[in-house]
């Protein structure tokens, strides 16, 4: 896995059942959704996922549920190997772009008050703090907030085309 840093377009695949062993590698962190659950949602229709593949190797996964036009963005995780080059922007805004094709016009997330990292992904592709749940994470005796974050997806495109 190492030493793959960039993906283009292209290497943006949705994701199918056979995928599974694959992907394997991208979820071994017990944070978020695990492959399995998101596995099953798929299966019963509930969400689609992409990711980003170069060479035929994942190093990337996105998944949103989509129900009218407000898609929620499920989960979204790089491998670690690959952190912190830009593929998660990258990604997200694959990612939104296929969602918007597909006629969504809204986007909702939650995310840990302690993901400082992924907060500031969001932010950068248009998102913006729309509420909290207070100590709607429970792990033993552990609490964390999580913060609901929109995005207005006419809006972000229009500003994409804007030139600003
Ligand atoms: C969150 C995650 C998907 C981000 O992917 P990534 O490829 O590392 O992120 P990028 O390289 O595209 O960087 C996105 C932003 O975060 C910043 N960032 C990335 N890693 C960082 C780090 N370790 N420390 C500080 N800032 C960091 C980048 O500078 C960038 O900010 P900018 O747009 O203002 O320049 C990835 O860290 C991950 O898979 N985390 C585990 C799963 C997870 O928490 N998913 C989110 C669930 S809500």
């Amino acid at each position: 896995m190492e030493g793959i840093v960039r993906a283009a377009a292209g290497d943006l695949r949705s994701i199918a059942p056979a995928d599974e062993p694959a992907l394997v590698d991208l979820y071994l962190e017990q944070t978020g959704p695990s492959l399995g659950f998101l596995m099953t949602l798929m299966g019963q229709g509930r969400c689609q996922g992409w990711t980003l593949a170069p060479a035929g190797r994942p190093v990337a996964a996105i998944w949103f549920s989509l129900i009218d036009a407000e898609a929620e963005l499920l989960d979204i995780r790089v491998h670690q190997s690959s952190r912190n080059r830009g593929l998660g922007r990258q990604l997200l805004s694959l990612g939104l772009r296929t969602l918007a094709g597909m006629g969504a016009r809204t986007c909702h997330l939650e995310v840990r008050r302690s993901n400082a990292v992924a907060q500031r992904l969001y932010q950068h592709c248009g998102f913006v703090e729309s509420g909290c749940r207070r100590d709607y994470y429970r792990s033993g005796q552990t609490r964390e907030d999580a913060i609901l974050m929109t995005l207005d997806m006419e809006a972000a495109v229009a500003d994409e085309y804007s030139g600003d």
